[in-house]
């Protein structure tokens, strides 16, 4: 990972659903969250948290379930351990969560029913507050050279001040997995004079779109596009009040997409074509993907 230099931003908390039961990957998940599967030595959520120190955020708002106790013991100093392995070369293998650790709050509230993301979401609104915030989703794992992909939406959220997803690309075949949106150009895309130079330079008009239609995982029949929302979201305070009024949508789930729909309406969410990569540990493939390309990287 990058450094944790605190960049000065108007994004101070990121919130990280992590309730779900993980069923795609029974039995391992049978008594450990999934967010805890590691890539290489060190958990999904952790990389997550990373991504977010990353970008400025040290607020960390984590929402579990049953079950996920691991979760918490994780973000916190284990006293036999570190003195079991106090002065011996092993402690190095503790370096990287200490500095997390030391370097972030973390706050924990528990969703007691599984009512779908949205719902999550907005379980969460107790530890968020009346301010802007992000959202990853710990599955969704990113990774670029330069600049992780939470940090480059930050900055476009300095700037625009609305909701911002993230979103790649797939298969047409694949659309039925994802929130799917349609896009328009953006209106003002003009000046880039309060980016910073580098995120200027990289930025480019294929890469910021207005959202004018966003559908929950909808066959590819009826997709808009073929541009999938990815877990990194960036969200206004007043998304809480509109989850509060949205009706369950697909699989009887209450849907961030079609609360998100609200405010596309006023044209308030950008799609934003992220610099990276992005693996989905949901998914197998996408875990044993993952591993190898982080298992390649560390060898370098
Ligand atoms: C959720 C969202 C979906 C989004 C996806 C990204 O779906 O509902 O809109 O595209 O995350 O990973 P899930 O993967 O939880 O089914």
């Amino acid at each position: 990972m990058k450094g944790f230099l605190q960049l000065q931003t108007t994004i101070r908390k990121c919130l990280f659903p992590a309730a779900g039961y993980g069923t795609r990957f029974l039995p391992a998940t049978k008594a450990i969250p999934k967010e805890m599967l590691p890539v290489l030595t060190k958990p999904l959520l952790q990389y997550g948290v990373e991504e977010a120190i990353e970008a400025g955020i040290n607020t960390m708002a984590i929402v579990t379930g049953r079950g996920k106790r691991a979760i918490e013991d994780h973000f916190d100093i284990s006293y036999e351990l570190e003195h079991q392995i106090k002065n011996t070369t092993k402690e190095s293998f503790l370096t990287e969560i200490r500095k997390v650790i030391t370097n972030c709050t973390f706050s924990y509230t528990r969703q007691i029913e599984m009512k779908g993301l949205g719902h999550a979401i907005l379980t969460g609104e107790t530890l968020i507050g009346e301010e802007p915030f992000a959202v990853i989703l710990a599955d969704d794992l990113c990774d670029n050279a330069d600049e992780g992909v939470l940090a480059q939406m930050v900055k476009l959220y300095d700037r625009y001040r609305c909701s911002i997803v993230a979103v790649e690309e797939v298969p047409l075949e694949e659309t039925n997995k994802y929130g799917v949106v349609a896009v328009k150009k953006m209106d003002d895309f003009g000046e880039v004079d309060n980016l910073t130079q580098s995120n200027a330079s990289a930025l480019s008009e294929e890469m910021l779109f207005q959202v004018t239609n966003m559908v929950e995982k909808p066959d590819p029949k009826d997709a808009p596009s073929n541009l999938a929302i990815i877990g990194r979201y960036i969200l206004t305070p007043d998304i809480f009040a509109i989850l509060k009024e949205t009706k369950p949508g697909k699989g009887g789930e209450i849907q961030i997409t079609d609360a998100l729909l609200e405010q596309a309406k006023q044209g308030k969410v950008i799609a934003y074509k992220f610099r990276g990569k992005r693996f989905d540990c949901g998914s197998v493939d996408g875990f044993v993907a993952a591993t190898n390309y982080f298992y390649k990287k560390s060898e370098k």
